[in-house]
């Protein structure tokens, strides 16, 4: 038997209604599965902590974290808390702390129906995006002087380290590989002549150990072009903190929207818990109305049992997903339905049974 220990942060707006139905999910494998189990410790923080506390997650928070085997969370930030204060004190914390400095984000078209590209079908938009998640521009180095005076100045400064992009081009070339996928590098050298220059020239000198790879390099406005005109060209991307966060929104726009987009916090070696979650936001127009889309959640679930080593559930959950978003029958608002969050996610258990039996994951 084995168990894998869970830390829920369900946060804020949608952020705890999706993550019930992923937990439904994984309680389901549970009791599917007589060999797995998972237990559950959730934890209150978010914006609501923050307005009674005036902290996002509690002084000793990472600790209390360090332990588990991933952490699984919905969304931070809510009107009445500035985002750059929900954002910093709980989600970058965990991210840089526990060196999660691989951001997984797969973009895959579903149904060719969701995608506004006209004549692009489901071969044509499939790829990952690997960004890197520790540094960059998200750093969180700089500076503001002179505030509010005429002569005001604000720095924001990038922070490429050789260690940092060596490593998140070397997981990508590997990636790629195992994979038999081509490597794309997304960057902006013209412009950014020192960050940028210098993550082309460590693609090159790590290329160089995988001539196998086929590797291509775009501009990031190029590439923000051609994912519109020719996503087909793109496998297994690399690219940099702030890139890769937008155009893995872009990537959702092509694929279906935010309720369907997914993202895995990982530290590969496993000296730390990784982290799982929905791309999107806490959604405050749609909060406590039960018409969020879980899917998002329930995939991040998918990916956390990869992580596990459970890859055969998480395939099971994902071919799930696939016929759930073909049928077209139970689908929440964002997707052109009319089901509620809890009843995707009930229907979604069905389902996955019959998967797991079809394709004998047990
Ligand atoms: N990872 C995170 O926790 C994260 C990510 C992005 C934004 N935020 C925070 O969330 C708050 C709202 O940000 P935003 O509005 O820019 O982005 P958002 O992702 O919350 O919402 C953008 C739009 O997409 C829709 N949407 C998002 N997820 C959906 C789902 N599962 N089902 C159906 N529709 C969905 C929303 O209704 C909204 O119209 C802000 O405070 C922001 O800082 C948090």
């Amino acid at each position: 038997m084995k168990n894998f220990d869970i830390a829920l942060i369900p946060g804020d707006g949608i952020g705890p209604e999706v993550v019930t139905e992923g937990v439904k999910v994984l309680k389901a494998i549970e009791k599917m599965d007589t060999k797995l189990s998972f237990s559950f410790t959730e934890f209150p923080w978010g914006c609501e902590h923050y307005l009674k506390t005036g902290k996002m997650m509690d002084d000793d928070g990472i600790n209390k974290l360090r332990h588990f085997d991933a952490i699984y969370l919905g969304a931070v930030g809510y009107p009445g808390v500035p985002d750059h204060i929900s954002l910093w004190e709980l989600l970058l914390r965990i991210r840089k702390e526990f060196d999660q400095y691989v951001n997984l984000r797969p973009v895959t078209l579903l149904n060719q129906s969701l995608t506004p590209l006209k004549s692009k079908t489901e071969e044509d938009i499939d790829f990952l995006v690997i960004r890197e998640n520790s540094e960059g521009e998200y750093a969180g180095a700089g500076d503001r002087l002179f505030k509010g005076q005429p002569e005001e100045v604000v720095l924001q400064t990038g922070v490429f380290s050789r260690k940092g992009t060596e490593r998140i081009i070397r997981y990508a070339y590997e990636e790629a590989r195992k994979s038999n996928r081509t490597l794309t590098s997304i960057s902006k050298g013209n412009a950014l002549n020192y960050s940028m220059v210098f993550w082309d020239e460590v693609i090159e000198e790590v290329g160089k150990e995988y001539p196998d790879v086929e590797t291509y390099s775009y501009l990031v406005d190029a590439a923000s072009l051609y994912l519109v005109s020719d996503p087909e060209r793109f496998e297994v991307v690399v690219t940099s903190n702030l890139f890769g966060d937008i155009i893995t929104d872009l990537g959702a726009g092509i694929t279906g929207g935010l309720g369907l987009a997914t993202g895995a916090n990982v530290n590969p070696e496993k000296q730390y818990p990784s982290m799982f979650e929905p791309v999107h936001g806490s959604a405050p127009d749609i909060a406590g109305k039960g018409i969020a889309n879980p899917i998002a959640a329930i995939w991040s679930v998918s990916q956390m049992l990869d992580f596990f080593g459970e890859e055969r559930w998480g395939k099971a959950v994902l071919t799930t997903i696939q016929d759930m978003v073909k049928e077209t029958e139970m689908l929440t608002p964002d997707l052109g339905g009319n089901a509620a969050t809890g009843d995707v996610g009930d229907s979604f258990i069905e389902k996955l049974k019959i998967t797991a039996d079809t394709i004998k994951v047990k």
